[in-house]
């Protein structure tokens, strides 16, 4: 693999994300690698090495045993606060300030993006940060001191609504589950209008989030992934810049 190198981005896609009118971006896990944020299947570690990530993240799961679905995302979400945003999250808040209109699509749950600066990202996915009942849906609201427990790998009692009693749920989107409609429409709609797209960090293997980008390249919008390995979407896009996005994006932001 050629180390990545800023004369490999090509002049003309400069020129071109100068000149978008609507800039598309859609992020995935390798975004926040570089904060220190493992994937959800590297998340499988210690006590959760024993698990399917189908066990943990699917409503089946959480049905069987609440407190160790809930301890697990706890977890995860102390991990996420403790980590910080690099500078790929931070080149793309400065992206949105570079074009007229820009829509940033995240499939991750970490919310790292706002914690960089950006606005009204379209989160597929939800987001680690916005519990709510498993029973009546309405929104939790988590305390602001983080609890040292969750440190720890292990299961913990869910807390309880406070207006019918159930149990809190993480506000993601599990296994088995339907994509929030409404965003989901927004992300596509931005895909099918856009001149340029940026596809970072994705293996575009997890479905529907992975067909936004076919919906650009369909749209003959200019279309750049931004990736350290090899994925399917190598040959349908227009530039394949391989290598970290927190090297190439800063890199990019310099050039613009
Ligand atoms: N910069 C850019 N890309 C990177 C970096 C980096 N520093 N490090 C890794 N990557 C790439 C990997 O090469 C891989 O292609 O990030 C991609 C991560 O792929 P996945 O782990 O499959 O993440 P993602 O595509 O976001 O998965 C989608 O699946 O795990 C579920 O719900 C979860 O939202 C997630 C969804």
């Amino acid at each position: 693999m050629n180390k990545f190198d800023v004369t490999t981005i090509p002049t003309e896609l400069i020129e071109q994300i100068r000149n978008a009118e609507h800039l598309v971006v859609l992020t995935g896990a390798g975004v926040s690698a570089e904060s220190g944020i493992p994937t959800f299947r590297d998340a499988m570690t210690g006590l959760w090495e024993n698990y399917r990530a189908e066990e943990l993240a699917s409503a089946g799961g959480f049905r069987k045993s609440p407190p160790l679905v809930w301890g697990w995302y706890e977890w995860r979400r102390n991990m996420v606060l403790q980590a910080k945003p690099n500078p790929a999250h931070e080149a793309l808040a400065k992206l949105a300030t570079k074009v007229p209109r820009f829509t940033l699509v995240t499939q991750n749950v970490d919310n790292l993006h706002e914690r960089a600066g950006s606005i009204d990202v379209l989160h597929l996915h939800g987001s680690l940060h916005s519990p709510r009942c498993f029973a009546c849906a309405r929104p939790y609201v988590f305390d602001s001191t983080i609890p040292p427990e969750i440190n720890e790998e292990k299961s913990i009692e869910p807390p309880r609504c406070s207006h019918c009693g159930g149990k809190i749920r993480p506000g993601v989107v599990w296994f088995g589950e339907l994509l929030p409609e409404k965003i989901f429409q927004q992300a596509e709609g931005a895909a099918g209008k856009c001149d340029v797209m940026l596809v970072i960090g994705t293996s575009g293997l997890v479905f529907p989030a992975a067909n936004i980008p076919s919906i650009a390249i369909h749209n003959k919008a200019i279309t750049v992934q931004i990736n350290p390995t090899s994925t399917d979407f190598d040959s349908s896009v227009t530039y394949n810049l391989i290598g970290k996005a927190g090297e190439i994006l800063p890199a990019m932001m310099e050039l613009l």
